[in-house]
């Protein structure tokens, strides 16, 4: 049986963009109130926390990841006590709250970085990486920022340069310095005495850069600079292990707190290597949420993230975010929702804990956005060869009004003109929606303990298109068949069982019985319990 239900374990959590999901004041920017009022659609939907995308004070180089106050909320979201009473009320329908934390980097209008700027001598000076030039005059080495041009800022005042990883508006921070260390502590003890019950650390594992600053290798690979060079010196320090002990001891302090990691350019033994009882509770592995929508690929990732984590580290998985063009837009043409119904029963099924990303589970497809029109600076910098990611970050689509119920203003974003058809009030009266459909897939998974704690057998049902695979839990054993083809198959579960189907994306009734070999319909998705 399963053991007590833990929320990060055996939950589903759904990540919102809060720029993007509900504004409730007309401003064209979604806000915390928004959420609140959108409480009871995510606890019917069947969700166990929401993960917020920053809502600190930032100056929104970029949008929220540049955060100029760690204990405060950005204005344009609410106040602290808009945050309060969204906590009460997402914990009142049993709904956790994880915020992002965004501790490699702070905004250039931080304080700390306002003061350290005045001079060398400065309090806050070493909360920041400072480095007088190279012999030549230039930047102390070869480091490169993931934006774009050398991670090294020149600052006249002072005649040395600072360090960014990523805009030059978000300097990094100075782990090696113990006050730095403390403060970030305190930062996680500020949200968990609110009642925070959880935290995603943005790009964690680059909170240390080599103390000799030597240059990375370089890589013939790549277009930007960035991606021209091997991340030895810049990436994955031994000295974070330690930070990553102190976060635990205080999450462990709490109770059922709870840290994922986002493994910056990860691997699966990476992003493994940072989880574990002493280390952070999870870590995404972005080779499944980038992989292509095919079962064998997707099957080979999956079991080499199964593989790397071994028996006693807990999976997750995510397909979408707020840096990555949507799987609806990925892996689908025009309007049909097929495939999306495989891969939601694929994420609800797995071992391991499902991330949903806001507007997922209708189907949201990326806006286009035309150059001009373009907000994401990555996008401005190296369009065509990165278009940025404002198109997966779009108003959610409540219904067929003009500004598809987001707000009544002018949004920060243009909404999808495809929500005239697709959005939540529509796919809420049509019983065959994508979004009826996750929530009979969540729905199943609540009822199922194997869907939750089972162990994950891949199975051989004999079509290559055809992912399939048993999850076991004592005496009850789940098998899911998934056809990631347009063509029908015919597939053969274990022999000596008989089968009882429990939930398909195609017209097949649930509860008809199954004999051990049969035809699964095209693009169907099909859960079935071995009696
Ligand atoms: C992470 C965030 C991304 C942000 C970057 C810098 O990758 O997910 O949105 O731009 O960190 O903070």
């Amino acid at each position: 049986m399963v053991r007590e239900f833990l929320w990060w374990r055996d939950g589903v959590i759904y990540q919102i963009y809060p720029r993007s999901f509900n504004d409730s004041t007309g401003d064209g920017i979604g806000d915390l109130n928004g959420i609140t009022e959108k409480i009871g659609y995510l606890a019917e939907l069947g969700v166990n926390a929401i993960w917020l995308s920053p809502i600190n004070p930032s100056p929104d180089v970029d949008f929220g990841y540049d955060v100029a106050d760690y204990r405060a909320i950005d204005p344009k979201f609410g106040s602290m006590a808009d945050f309060d009473r969204l906590r009460k009320t997402a914990a009142d329908a049993g709904i956790a709250l994880v915020m992002d934390l965004v501790l490699n980097h702070t905004s250039d209008q931080h304080p700390w970085f306002l003061s350290a700027c005045k001079s060398r001598d400065d309090p806050y000076r070493n909360y920041y990486i400072w480095r007088d030039p190279a012999p030549d005059g230039g930047p102390p080495n070869n480091w490169q920022a993931v934006f774009g041009g050398p991670g090294w800022e020149w600052d006249e005042k002072t005649s040395q340069y600072y360090y960014h990883m990523f805009y030059q508006q978000q300097p990094d921070v100075n782990w090696r310095n113990p006050r730095v260390r403390q403060e970030m502590l305190d930062v996680f003890r500020f949200w968990l005495d609110k009642g925070v019950k959880g935290f995603r650390l943005d790009v964690f594992n680059v909170y240390f850069k080599d103390a000799h600053l030597r240059d990375n290798p370089f890589a013939l690979r790549g277009i930007r600079p960035f991606d021209r060079q091997i991340h030895q010196y810049d990436f994955d320090r031994p000295e974070l292990t330690g930070v990553l002990r102190d976060i635990r001891r205080v999450l462990d302090s709490y109770d059922a707190a709870y840290a994922i990691g986002e493994t910056f350019m990860s691997t699966p033994e990476k992003a493994a290597g940072y989880t574990g009882d002493d280390l952070l509770h999870a870590c995404f592995n972005f080779k499944v949420t980038e992989s292509r929508y095919d079962s064998c690929m997707l099957m080979r990732r999956i079991v080499e993230w199964e593989r790397a984590l071994g028996p006693d580290r807990w999976p997750n998985y995510a397909f979408n975010n707020h840096d990555t063009k949507r799987s609806a837009t990925r892996f689908t043409h025009g309007e049909n929702d097929d495939r999306l119904k495989v891969m939601a029963a694929l994420l609800l099924s797995l071992r391991g804990t499902p991330f949903l990303y806001y507007g997922e589970e209708i189907g949201m497809r990326d806006i286009k956005v035309l150059r001009k029109d373009i907000l994401d600076p990555i996008g401005k910098r190296y369009w065509p060869i990165f278009v940025g990611r404002d198109g997966c970050r779009a108003p959610m689509q409540w219904d067929g009004s003009p500004q598809a119920g987001f707000t009544s203003g002018d949004p920060w974003l243009p909404v999808h003109p495809n929500h005239i058809r697709r959005n939540v009030a529509q796919q809420e009266q049509d019983t065959d929606s994508l979004l009826h459909f996750y929530q009979r897939m969540l729905a199943l998974r609540r009822a199922q303990p194997a869907l939750i704690r089972g162990e994950f057998t891949p199975l051989d049902a004999g079509a290559r298109a055809v992912m399939a695979y048993a999850r076991k839990l004592g005496d009850e054993t789940v098998c899911v068949l998934l056809n990631f083809s347009r063509r029908p198959h015919t597939v053969t579960l274990p022999p000596g069982k008989r089968y009882t189907s429990l939930l398909s994306s195609d017209s097949r009734p649930d509860g008809s019985a199954l004999s051990g070999t049969f035809t699964i319909k095209g693009n169907e998705a099909l859960i079935t319990y071995e009696e």
